[in-house]
């Protein structure tokens, strides 16, 4: 975008000068409700440790704590070519990964499609067919007439799911919008596999994975201080090495104590109780308005698929309450629509270089339909920093409860998701973040680093394929199910 005028200092606190006192007091209001201090994230910290524990635990918690049979990090010697389907929030795509002969090296084909909006409340053989369709788009393209039988597929299905096997899951729950009928409470791997059974395309699923394990070992095979796989986008989540002895919830399995298996959080779900997160009623709205009201307590104050609605429903709020105050004499119908602005437009509010905001006034003007006078737009610039600020460094009480939980003091963090990738500050911000919850001497330099990660959900599923079919070969069977399957990918 062109724009004129000077550019703005990248850390400029904002110019009130000429914001008129009725409107200043909005925005102090605003800095109140969504500024998350650093006593609070010791807090939030505090108690985000005993609810993983808590999830761990036979009883169980709000956070799942989902054990995903992913038993050790990549050694380096995984070869072979695999499949890999990525089911994310907003975007599905298909794989194909050839792990090479050297450690870390791999080729990646892949083709991504647009999930469409429909798909999302749609009906249970609509979303098969359509990721069906997808594979065997990419099969026809790249493998005609080829034998598939003996090709691996990793699926990453990035929903929480029960495992009682690597190669099944059942889905506890819809997150990030989907309210697909019939599928909670069902394994989502036979009504795939037959579909594609009937597709002509006989493909055998050899592990279902989450995007944050695929992230945690897919980083881990490109660097080992990698202990902690998490996604930003548009929900949140982390997976981590845990002990089998430190997972009591499996102890009935005899399992050896100090075997590795990977946790997936689901850490979205941390605080459904709303015991400790500072909510605003904006939250609450959120909350209520979702298809899975009481769920995704952190998710909904995060993650991408919100942040864009937090911001409308605050300035509606001061539309309705105050009337007269902002957007006089505009139509602001636009406003009213629920979900009408994502992740993006707050982006680029942050982004905007320019003293004048022009950029600003040009999005919300594009998105809207309004024209903010200045006044508006010094608001609008510092609530997006507000908003974008209190996700970031919430993110971070996630990190951090994880490196209290198994007393990691210094490690990388693999991150991926387009909040992490795109959201400008969010990874300084977050950073800041754990520095005050972990309280590290100011000279220290970052103890544990959140940086950007590999492919989790293609490269990821290849590798923990590969790990499964390389397990199931050594005779290690812990938490596999179809034999028979496995027996032909070998
Ligand atoms: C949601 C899903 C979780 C996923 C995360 C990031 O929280 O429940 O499985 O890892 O989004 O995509």
């Amino acid at each position: 975008m062109v724009g004129i005028g000077p550019k703005r200092p990248r850390s400029r606190k904002g110019s009130f000068a000429d914001v008129p006192q009725n409107l200043l007091a909005e925005i102090k209001h605003f800095e109140d409700i969504f500024t998350v201090g650093a006593a609070k994230l010791k807090q939030v910290s505090d108690h985000f440790v005993k609810e993983l524990e808590k999830g761990l635990s036979v009883e169980g918690g709000n956070i799942p704590m989902n054990v995903t049979w992913v038993m050790g990090y990549p050694d380096g010697d995984e070869k072979g070519t695999f499949l890999a389907l990525d089911m994310g929030g907003t975007n599905m795509r298909v794989c194909e990964i050839i792990l090479g002969e050297e450690k870390g090296s791999f080729d990646i084909i892949q083709s991504k499609y647009r999930m469409p909006e429909e798909l999302k409340t749609g009906t249970a053989e609509e979303l098969w067919e359509y990721i069906a369709d997808c594979l065997k788009q990419f099969i026809e393209y790249h493998h005609e007439n080829q034998e598939l039988s003996k090709l691996p597929l990793g699926f990453t299905f990035s929903y929480p799911a029960t495992q009682d096997y690597i190669d099944h899951g059942i889905l506890q729950r819809w997150t990030k919008g989907f309210d697909i009928d019939g599928v909670e409470g069902q394994d989502v791997v036979p009504p795939l596999e037959a579909v594609l059974k009937k597709r002509g395309l006989p493909i055998k699923i050899a592990a279902l994975i989450n995007d944050t394990t695929g992230t945690l070992i897919a980083s881990n095979y490109t660097d080992p201080e990698m202990k902690i796989g998490c996604i930003f986008g548009t929900g949140v989540n982390a997976a981590y090495m845990e002990n089998v002895g430190s997972v009591p919830k499996i102890a009935h399995m005899g399992l050896p104590p100090d075997m590795p298996v990977a946790i997936n959080c689901e850490y979205g779900a941390f605080d459904n109780e709303h015991i400790v997160l500072p909510l605003t009623k904006y939250d609450h709205i959120i909350d209520r308005d979702s298809p899975r009201p009481g769920q995704q307590a952190f998710e909904k104050m995060t993650a991408g698929l919100y942040l864009g609605e937090i911001f409308r429903l605050a300035l509606l709020d001061l539309l309705e309450c105050q009337p007269g105050l902002i957007f006089k004499g505009q139509d602001t119908s636009k406003l009213e629509k629920p979900y009408i602005l994502d992740a993006s437009v707050l982006a680029c509010i942050e982004e905007d270089p320019y003293e004048n905001l022009l950029e600003t006034r040009d999005v919300i003007e594009k998105s809207l339909g309004i024209q903010p006078t200045q006044a508006e737009l010094e608001m609008i610039r510092r609530l997006a920093e507000l908003i974008g600020t209190r996700a970031a460094r919430l993110s971070a009480c996630g990190v951090a409860a994880i490196c209290k939980k198994k007393n990691i003091q210094s490690c990388h963090v693999g991150a991926d998701g387009s909040v992490f990738t795109k959201y400008p500050h969010f990874k300084a911000r977050g950073a800041q973040a754990l520095r005050e919850i972990l309280d590290w001497a100011p000279d220290e330099k970052d103890k544990v680093s959140i940086m950007a990660a590999e492919d989790g959900s293609g490269v990821g599923a290849a590798l923990i394929a590969a790990l499964t079919l390389k397990r199931f070969k050594a005779g290690n069977l812990a938490g596999i199910r179809d034999m028979g399957s496995m027996k032909t990918l070998v």
